[in-house]
């Protein structure tokens, strides 16, 4: 619910359980007043006019503003949301209350409160959507330039989240390297800046764009935690300023590094969404609410469970020709996957990582009968088929290359950085746009592909755009994302059935951002059921186990040596997309017996992994027991997964509290004689016992009384 008291000019933003108030001071400026949990009205908001005492020339009352979306402008030193420079060379943004607006569209209540330049034809609309269920605002901004001359924007982020002056804050974010995506830091935060980013061009392994805060006592369960995720896929940057008088803001957005974007007369410049959300039921609740907006507003199509898909990649890796797929189908069949991929290697010269990339024609000497062949068997034997793309990269060695060598960035003068043997294709250039889509077009129009998965494996380098104008050099960051999104969109479109999978040498890029159009994530490249442990974790913080592929591969498999049963590398993948990715003409028929038997099971509990709220109950980062539980929204049905990595010497499993039950319901537990109610089950826990080490337990939970 959206409210604003016209005379007080100030907007209440009411979620179920959150409340956010803006006003408009003395001066005309747009203040935030409160962002936290909900109150009962709009009177008791506080006041615009607020400021502090102080007098010293150093620091004026002004600059202390929790402004709603602050410029470089006066006395302002903290991070600016907009950093301006007209045409005259002036550098100062002075913005003022201009005009708001109240909409809905699908049920979402929308607040734009538009903002004008003292004297400059600037505009800034602020939008504000409610997602009331989920207790989240998705803020964006939109500047437009209502002029005759150019305005150069050399900082525009989404917005900033204002926390109350306060101490004891503590910033926990995701953090990692190629293989080790999605690791959980927390940091206690003293005056200064703490910022976390991207300038690679994609999101990157290194840092993911979400971040928590809470008062440094925050459990899973318990405390006031403050969260948000940027829905970006090329640099971004999330800072948090917290200043010696004890005020944090959280400002987010595209990365102004190495960023600056023309704005021509009577054009705008959006920028991505900030999504952010408020609760005081611990990091569990933050997670499971993005969860709930991923599921219900942002996916597009979450009707059905994610299919059980077998990947070639780390069975027959670039080595894949028609006969050794055939084989690896029927297998992949008869144990009940329900989706094929094949991986790299299928097209051009694509014999190693040196060559190909760019040329998207089937490898005939490979596939003599074209993809016909395996799609067919694949369809034949009721299986969806998949295939791998590199859209935004060519290898030197490459016909696309060879015709067009100014198609990649570069700058002149300067060596182009390879790695992995590739470069990155400009994606600002509309002829490279309109290859890139026809050739993708023209595969899907050959041939009925069912899902796409969409890799990207390198960070950019020498960002050079020769061909432009100099003024628009650095827009290039921007332009790819741009581009990206919209070859996805228009295959979206035009091939409704497509699912795509978005992959970057793992998980680089999961980000809100391109999530609206893809329908899954490859997690990362790291596939031992150990390591994923933790991996999945820092997944969960910010997106829903639906997108999150995970495939059971060989046991020592190519990354790490580890030894580990299949039931314990099923289990830890089965707590995401189940996938698989192993040689299984060299699995023994035992074997694949087993297998068949655990994809039969999860197919029968997918629905709660999938689409259930999540609960972390043991975190592997503290211990050697790890567990992580799934409850469907009526609370009928649960699943628990446990892992012991290690185990000393007579130790025991610890307890493990369930959540999320209905406390006077019974329950059978696979792992109990006697049905226990939903209270017995979150008071006094399951006692389980499990001795050894690399052991893992599924226990699944069924409501059998009211
Ligand atoms: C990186 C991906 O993450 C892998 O799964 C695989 O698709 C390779 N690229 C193929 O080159």
């Amino acid at each position: 619910m959206i409210t604003f008291d016209d005379k007080r000019q100030i907007w209440a933003l009411h979620t179920d359980h959150t409340s956010y108030g803006i006003g408009v001071d003395r001066a005309g400026r747009l203040k935030n007043l409160y962002f936290g949990g909900r109150l009962p009205g709009d009177s008791e908001f506080g006041d615009p006019n607020f400021g502090f005492p102080f007098g010293a020339s150093f620091d004026p009352p002004e600059g202390q503003g929790q402004f709603e979306y602050p410029t470089q402008t006066g006395m302002y030193y903290v991070e600016p949301c907009l950093k301006a420079t007209f045409a005259d060379g002036v550098r100062d943004t002075a913005l003022v209350y201009h005009r708001q607006e109240q909409t809905s569209a699908n049920g979402i209540p929308t607040l734009t409160i538009t903002l004008k330049d003292t004297y400059y034809p600037l505009l800034v609309h602020l939008g504000y959507r409610l997602y009331e269920d989920c207790d989240l605002i998705e803020r964006f901004a939109v500047i437009e330039n209502t002029g005759e001359t150019p305005i150069m924007l050399e900082e525009v982020l989404s917005g900033i989240w204002h926390l109350p002056r306060g101490r004891d804050y503590r910033l926990t974010h995701l953090a990692g390297r190629h293989t080790q995506e999605f690791h959980l830091y927390q940091d206690r935060l003293t005056p200064g800046r703490k910022t976390i980013e991207s300038r690679r061009g994609n999101t990157s392994h290194q840092a993911n764009p979400w971040f928590a805060i809470d008062r440094s006592t925050a459990t899973e369960d318990y405390g006031e935690v403050w969260f948000g995720a940027l829905a970006w896929s090329g640099n971004w940057k999330i800072a948090a300023d917290y200043s010696p008088t004890t005020l944090l803001q959280v400002s987010g957005g595209i990365n102004d590094f190495d960023f600056a974007w023309v704005l021509k007369p009577g054009e705008s410049f959006q920028t991505p969404s900030f999504v952010g959300g408020y609760t005081r039921e611990g990091f569990g609740q933050a997670s499971r609410n993005l969860h709930h907006y991923q599921l219900r507003h942002v996916l597009r199509d979450t009707a059905d469970p994610r299919p059980v898909i077998y990947n070639s990649w780390e069975s027959t890796f670039f080595d894949v020709h028609e006969d050794n797929q055939l084989a690896l189908i029927d297998r992949a069949a008869d144990i009940g996957v329900e989706l094929f991929c094949i991986d790299d290697g299928w097209f051009g010269q694509r014999h190693t990582d040196h060559a190909g990339l760019g040329d998207w024609t089937v490898n005939r000497e490979k596939f003599p009968h074209g993809l016909t062949g395996v799609i067919e068997r694949a369809h034949g034997r009721g299986m969806k088929f998949g295939i791998w793309v590199e859209p935004e990269m060519v290898n030197p060695d490459s016909d696309l290359y060879r015709a067009h060598p100014d198609w990649v960035y570069h700058f002149p003068n300067r060596s182009r950085t390879e790695a992995r043997n590739q470069l990155v294709l400009n994606f600002a250039r509309s002829d490279v746009q309109t290859t890139i889509f026809d050739a993708l077009d023209h595969l899907l129009s050959t041939y009925p592909i069912d899902f796409i998965k969409w890799d990207m494996n390198r960070s950019f380098s020498e960002p050079g755009w020769p061909d432009a104008d100099r003024s628009q050099q650095r827009e290039i960051w921007v332009r790819h994302v741009h581009a990206l999104y919209d070859i996805l969109r228009r295959l979206r479109a035009k091939y409704p059935a497509l699912s795509i999978e978005s992959c970057s040498g793992g998980g680089a890029r999961v980000d809100l951002g391109v999530m609206p159009y893809v329908d899954q994530f490859w997690t990362s490249d790291n596939t031992d059921a150990y390591d994923r442990l933790s991996i999945q974790e820092g997944f969960s913080m910010a997106y829903c186990a639906r997108v999150m592929e995970s495939w059971v591969t060989a046991a020592k498999h190519n990354v790490k040596n580890r030894d580990t049963s299949l039931e314990y590398r099923f289990h830890s993948a089965m707590m995401g997309s189940l996938g698989l990715s192993l040689d299984l003409t060299a699995s023994s028929e035992a074997e694949l017996d087993q297998m068949r038997r655990l994809i039969d099971q999860y197919k029968q509990i997918r629905h709660i992994v999938q689409f259930g709220d999540q609960y972390r109950l043991l975190s592997p980062r503290f211990g050697d027991t790890s567990a992580v539980q799934y409850v469907t929204a009526d609370q009928r049905e649960s699943v628990v997964f446990v892992s012991v990595q290690l185990q000393h010497f007579q130790d025991l499993v610890p307890v493990i509290y369930l959540r999320g039950l209905q406390p006077d319901a019974l329950y059978s537990v696979s792992e109990q004689s006697q049905p226990l109610s939903g209270q017995a089950l979150m008071m006094r826990g399951l006692d389980i016992r499990m001795a050894g080490d690399l052991k893992s337990k599924l226990i699944a939970l069924t409501q059998i009384s009211d």
